[in-house]
């Protein structure tokens, strides 16, 4: 049996607005492997991703119940150190953003405000980072200069190397590709394929086609609730739930 690093148990979420956004759901993340959240808008994907790094802290929530065991710890529990466990699962979002600094300064600096000082170290997590996410070859002749002189998927490439660099666990990934082109969307998706021998990931993808080519395991969402989740191969040649079928065949959504 594959290892599980995330068991969310009867995890229930209302915003302060009164939108329930997660209903009681039951959900078991295998490590090194990629877990696929897909299903119409407002499903609740991102909700969820939020909670698995205590993200939704910053927003106001009315209820949040149930439980979240990260390797066996509950971090739901208010005693959590939250930045340790931002550390532990690090996201990356939809829109890249980076830093107002060089590409180096990008990969840097969150190693920098943990307290890393020693340049070997820091250089070896440059080019590490940047070598897994497929970009080193692209840019190291040009680490001092802007970041923000990349193109939209090398920026989007930086922005997941800056969350590796500093050495995550799990990875959770809103989006990582929507707004790039196939080529770098490929770029993108063979890196999780590599990264997945060392780490957990999480995905909510741009497009079924994504989900179908990335799943080994794949769980769909509809209005908060989670309706069908199984390995990814099983899924999408072979939906239980009617509602998962209609939505991976278009049929709505
Ligand atoms: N901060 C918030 N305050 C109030 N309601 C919210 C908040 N964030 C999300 N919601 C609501 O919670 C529900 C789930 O939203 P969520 O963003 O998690 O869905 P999603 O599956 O990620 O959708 P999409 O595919 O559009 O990104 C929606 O009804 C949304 O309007
Ligand atoms: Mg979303």
């Amino acid at each position: 049996m594959p290892m599980v690093k995330i068991s969310i148990q009867a995890l229930s979420l209302q915003y302060a607005d009164g939108t329930e956004s997660l209903r009681g759901i039951n959900l078991d993340i295998h490590a090194n492997a990629i877990t696929v959240l897909f299903g119409p808008a407002g499903g609740g994907k991102s909700s969820l991703l939020r909670c698995l790094n205590r993200l939704n802290d910053l927003t106001e929530v009315r209820t949040l119940a149930g439980r979240i065991l990260v390797d066996g710890q509950d971090i739901l529990d208010p005693k959590t150190d939250v930045i340790a466990l931002r550390r532990k699962v690090g996201m990356v979002f939809a829109r890249p953003v980076v830093l107002p600094f060089s590409i180096r300064g990008n990969l840097t600096y969150g190693l920098e405000l943990a307290g890393e000082r020693r340049k070997s170290r820091l250089d070896e997590a440059v080019e590490t980072s940047l070598r897994q996410v497929a970009l080193w070859d692209e840019v190291k002749d040009r680490l001092d200069d802007p970041a923000i002189a990349l193109s939209g998927g090398q920026q989007q490439r930086l922005c997941l190397a800056r969350v590796l660099a500093l050495r995550p666990e799990v990875i959770l990934l809103d989006e990582p590709t929507s707004g790039l082109d196939p080529i770098s969307t490929g770029k993108v998706e063979a890196s999780l394929q590599e990264l997945k021998r060392n780490h957990t990931i999480i995905l909510v993808p741009h497009s079924i086609q994504q989900a179908a080519r990335v799943a080994d395991y794949a769980a769909f969402f509809l209005q908060g609730e989670l309706i069908e989740y199984a390995p990814g191969a099983d899924l999408f040649t072979a939906p239980r739930d009617k509602r998962t079928g209609d939505y991976i065949t278009g049929r709505f959504g």
